[in-house]
């Protein structure tokens, strides 16, 4: 299954990710975050990059900021555009890669939340992106998005892992009524700085048995601090803020979540 292929995941996606994360602080408050963001920087305009199925997206329209979301997955953005008009929101919703595309307006608020950025795998592709969206911000307009400090105990610990040593994540129900268990191995690559990963879903009959087996790749680059520092300077940007996780703790020592907001210079 190639790494940007969501087609599979698009129509589960929230159900899992809610489940995922009842249990893990890393993303709580992340709606309220994004929400007071936007209220703040987003008077002349809001887009979501990396939207996935709109958990931001229709939470800022439920809260009165019609943002435009793009996602470079079609599947992804096919599904938070039924959210939306089953919401009976008429959002402008497109498929784009956040390395190249073009709006037909520009924005004071843009917004990658939930690891978005991460998904770029490389410096090249990372400068890319802050160059891109650079370009449809207004002047002195804000970015914000999220990265994961290289961590020596996990990074240790990870370095040990295969990319089939899996570990029991979660179940849920699935769209269709049946259950699932989902299973993950990470492991990562100290000199390109990639957590790789394979995620396994096994549905289950009645009785417990597998019926059906999925396997998907993910791969997230984590970021050092002085890197992101350098590239935000190189692109363009001023650093506004960085926290440590969604309720704005400091930022200054080592976070496991960093939150940057960054203004175009
Ligand atoms: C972890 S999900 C986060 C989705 C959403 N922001 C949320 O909070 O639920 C990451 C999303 O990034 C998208 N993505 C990955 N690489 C991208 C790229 N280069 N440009 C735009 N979107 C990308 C994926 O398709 C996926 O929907």
């Amino acid at each position: 299954m190639d790494l940007h292929d969501y087609e599979d995941v698009a129509e589960n996606y929230d159900l899992y990710l809610d489940a995922m994360y009842r249990n893990e602080d890393n993303h709580s408050g992340f709606q309220e975050f994004y929400l007071d963001f936007a209220r703040e920087y987003g008077k002349e305009g809001v887009i979501d990059i990396a939207c996935g199925t709109g958990a931001v997206l229709l939470y800022l329209a439920e809260h009165g900021i019609m943002a435009d979301g793009t996602d470079l997955s079609e599947a992804m953005c096919r599904v938070a555009d039924e959210k939306a008009r089953q919401k009976g929101f008429r959002l402008h919703i497109f498929p784009a890669n956040m390395t190249e595309f073009r709006s037909d307006r520009k924005y004071s608020c843009a917004i990658i939340a939930r690891s978005g950025f991460m998904h770029l795998l490389t410096p090249e592709l990372q400068k890319a992106a802050l160059l891109n969206i650079r370009e449809n911000l207004v002047d002195g307009g804000m970015l914000t998005f999220n990265t994961f400090d290289p961590h020596p105990f996990f990074q240790a610990q990870q370095m040990k892992t295969r990319e089939t040593d899996y570990s029991f994540r979660l179940e849920y129900t699935n769209k269709q009524g049946q259950h699932e268990k989902i299973y993950n191995a990470i492991s990562y690559d100290p000199y390109t700085q990639i957590m790789s990963g394979n995620w396994k879903y096994e549905v289950l009959d009645d009785q417990g048995n597998i019926i059906e087996e999925r396997i998907r790749p993910l791969k997230m680059r984590q970021t050092y601090r002085q890197e992101m520092k350098y590239l935000l300077e190189l692109t363009g940007y001023e650093i506004v803020d960085i926290f440590g996780g969604y309720h704005m703790e400091s930022g200054n020592r080592s976070a496991k979540n960093v939150i940057w907001c960054v203004r175009k210079k």
